[in-house]
């Protein structure tokens, strides 16, 4: 489904939504662009499906690492010049505890169905004053966990745990993690967010 078909996304909503996998495989655009501008220094790309932000940081001289738990998502990555491993986030990761920054786009700080473990385990990945840039969804979206499953050409994938956190509850959440909100701010539609580890490691 990562191959660049149309999918829909079953248990986010009410009706089945479209999945975004066209976007996914072409080119960082310009509100991808301003979330990468936010990445400084060697990144973990979260989820990096096709691998379009992996590569956008690599051409912009930001050493960049994409995993991903699909093998097909790592394979595309690749093909594009992106550096990507097929890694689970919550299994052993290359540079545990070093990373200046993780980046969740586009809606992966639902990867899991947990964001506060998400969170938990990114706050372990980064160095002390370590940075999380993140995608959320707009404030007064429902934030929650939910079971969803994709479809493409009648074909339904195993279901599997997603979450969704509305910008207007990030606060209470980073709080839960220990991470300070750097800042919120929204770009065409689009929410972004910087959190940070604290330096003095609390
Ligand atoms: C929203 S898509 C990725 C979009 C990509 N970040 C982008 O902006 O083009 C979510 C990705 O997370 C990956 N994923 C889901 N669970 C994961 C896990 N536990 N560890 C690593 N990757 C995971 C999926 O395989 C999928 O490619």
């Amino acid at each position: 489904m990562l191959a660049g078909h149309d999918c829909l996304l079953h248990g986010l909503e009410e009706g089945p939504a479209r999945v975004p996998v066209r976007r996914w495989a072409e080119d960082a655009d310009t509100g991808d662009r301003l979330l990468l501008s936010q990445c400084r220094g060697p990144t973990l790309d979260i989820g990096c499906g096709p691998g379009r932000m992996t590569q956008a940081l690599a051409v912009r001289g930001v050493p960049a690492l994409g995993i991903d738990i699909a093998p097909t998502a790592v394979a595309l990555a690749r093909a594009r010049g992106a550096t990507a491993l097929v890694r689970d986030v919550f299994g052993p990761l290359p540079g545990e505890g070093r990373w200046r920054c993780a980046l969740l786009a586009d809606g992966n700080i639902g990867i899991g169905g947990d964001p506060l473990k998400l969170l938990l385990r990114v706050r372990s990945l980064l160095c002390a004053d370590g940075v999380v840039v993140v995608d959320l969804a707009p404030p007064g979206t429902h934030s929650g966990r939910c079971i969803v499953r994709l479809e493409h050409a009648g074909c339904r994938s195993q279901p599997f745990r997603w979450g969704i956190v509305a910008a207007d509850t990030l606060h209470t959440l980073a709080e839960a993690a220990a991470l300070e909100v750097l800042s919120v701010h929204d770009h065409a539609g689009r929410w972004f967010a910087q959190l940070q580890r604290p330096a003095d490691g609390g």
